[in-house]
């Protein structure tokens, strides 16, 4: 994570008249500060699983951005370990071939009118493939072969595959001795994605085999949303303006909602889905991750320990989540098609929760008695992610011998997917010859002041990793204590939680209201909500 700070010219200004500070669509004036201008140091990205959807639909335009934007060394090589034989100029194409799916794809991260070829080629210059079984023991000696010496002593191992083969390829890597860093420096590192483990037993054997073979500091344990340009900046809105931090406590904040809403189902990944279920896949990992920067203590530097120090504290101060405040819930049949259990590999009389709701308290002295609402799912009505900061009612007496009956709470909401950006509500006082107060909103987005690059949230993840920055990474003690608030949900003494049904295209089960009802709260609506929606329901 870059900590330069940048001056962005704005588009257009909050000096636009009216109450809204949203500038018009005028043309974006600056281009988005580019995160450390330096090139990565040279080194050998080794892919594991080479043919899978991780490596085209993420890795490889990661690549190609960070390869237009300079960033990548010349002595960079890329080799990507599949099983089944095929020749790399094969390879090479088929990645093409996927880049410019992509590419034309106007709902993907990664569209594009047009392709930079010069930077495919960059990229696809460095491409080797190899044929491999990630459990056979020729695999890793023939890639220790080609790796070589010299620049390849910095190596990257991404193990882009399903989670079954982190311990075995791990295990060979480390036998192999392709784990071990020279004395000159050479760094070994191992990227490994999500799922890491499926409980808090599970997390720690995977930790304790993968630090038997590699140390702490080589293991960058990917969560993609700490990629996410708008999940970095919630530290940048916290920390570098004046106005949030004295109101960021228990004293001010009512209660926070975080919210992971997906229109999409899931996407022939049944069998995946069928075994995990919308709470492990979502809750414990990428919400959890968004609940820590929001709740951190302020770090003193952006160093990776400062940061993941202070985020492992929230971790550890979140009160074990009990069965009474979680809510889990299955789509059937609706609006936005058939049901869970009509999808390719998901069976008939299947439980799995497709949507998850959860309660949580930070038992600390900024947060403690602050709950978190926590909600994720798939084929809501809307996609939307964000983070909504409630602040708490101002004193009514002001108000008592005018014609106002309630005051809306300010409410700040970081916009983080797909809208980009924040937005604020408050009050103030409608036109008029008496006293009327009407909630209005204020919002900043992120193309009106800065040039939104295609980015598909993997090129900071990958180009920290090379530089060795892992701020952005987690670390083996916050993945465990992840896991451990969340013991009597995965595994409930009282056995399995209910899972009600809501409709495909609906806002979810009527159990989640209820769970922020008896506290005498409400979600935020899903149905998309912005400045221009509230100005024409006031004509
Ligand atoms: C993944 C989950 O980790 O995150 C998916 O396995 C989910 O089920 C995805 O759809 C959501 O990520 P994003 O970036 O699309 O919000």
């Amino acid at each position: 994570m870059s900590n330069e700070t940048n001056a962005a010219q704005p588009a257009n200004t909050a000096s636009n008249a009216g109450v809204s500070t949203k500038a018009g669509s005028g043309p974006a004036g600056a281009t988005l500060p580019a995160a450390g201008r330096h090139p990565a140091p040279p080194c050998t990205l080794v892919i594991f699983g080479a043919g899978g959807d991780l490596t085209k639909r993420l890795l490889m335009p990661a690549l190609y951005n960070l390869s237009a934007d300079g960033l990548l060394d010349s002595g960079m090589k890329i080799i990507g370990v599949n099983h089944g034989e095929r020749e790399t100029a094969e390879w090479r194409d088929d990645l093409k071939k996927s880049l410019q799916q992509f590419a034309a794809d106007k709902a993907s991260s990664f569209h594009t009118t047009q392709l930079d070829e010069k930077a495919w080629d960059w990229v696809a210059q460095r491409l080797q493939y190899m044929a491999g079984e990630f459990e056979s023991d020729d695999t890793f000696s023939n890639l220790k072969q080609l790796i070589g010496t010299g620049a390849g002593s910095n190596v990257i191992f991404y193990l882009a595959v399903t989670s079954r083969f982190f311990k075995p390829i791990v295990e060979r890597l480390g036998r192999a001795g392709l784990l071990k860093e020279d004395e000159g420096g050479g760094f070994r590192r191992l990227v490994i994605e999500k799922p890491f483990g499926t409980d808090l037993a599970s997390a720690r054997d995977l930790n304790a085999h993968i630090l038997s073979y590699a140390k702490e500091s080589q293991v960058y344990r990917i969560d993609h949303f700490l990629g996410k340009d708008t999940v970095q900046s919630i530290l940048a809105v916290r920390f570098a303006n004046a106005i949030f931090e004295p109101v960021w406590r228990r004293e001010y904040i009512d209660h926070v909602q975080i919210t992971a809403a997906e229109t999409i189902g899931v996407e022939g990944r049944g069998q995946f889905y069928e075994q995990t279920g919308a709470f492990r896949d979502m809750l414990p990992n990428h919400l959890f991750q968004l609940l820590g920067m929001v709740a951190m203590e302020p770090p003193n530097s952006f160093a990776a320990e400062a940061v993941r120090d202070k985020k492992a504290d929230i971790f550890d101060a979140i009160q074990p989540l009990h069965a009474r405040d979680v809510v889990f819930g299955q789509y059937g049949k609706g609006p936005a098609g058939p049901g869970y259990r009509e999808e390719p590999d998901v069976a008939a009389d299947s439980h799995t929760e497709t949507y998850a709701a959860a309660r949580v308290f930070i038992e600390n002295w900024r947060w403690a008695g602050v709950p978190f609402y926590l909600r994720t799912g798939k084929r809501l009505t809307a996609r939307r992610t964000e983070i909504a900061v409630h602040l708490k009612t101002v004193p009514f007496r002001l108000f008592r011998d005018t014609p106002v009956d309630t005051l809306t709470p300010n409410v700040l909401t970081l916009r983080i997917d797909p809208a980009h950006g924040t937005r604020f509500d408050f009050n103030v006082k409608v036109p008029g010859p008496v006293m009327q107060i009407g909630p209005v909103q204020s919002a900043f987005d992120y193309a009106d002041f800065f040039t939104e690059r295609a980015n598909v949230g993997y090129e900071t993840l990958l180009y920290d990793c090379m530089l060795g920055d892992a701020t952005l990474f987690q670390r083996a003690d916050s993945i465990e204590t992840s896991w451990a608030a969340v013991e009597d949900v995965l595994h409930p003494e009282s056995g399995p939680l209910p899972v009600e049904g809501y409709p495909a295209g609906s806002a979810g089960p009527a159990q989640s209201d209820a769970l922020l009802a008896r506290d005498g709260r409400a979600w935020r609506p899903l149905a998309p909500d912005n400045v221009a929606n509230t100005a024409a329901r006031k004509k």
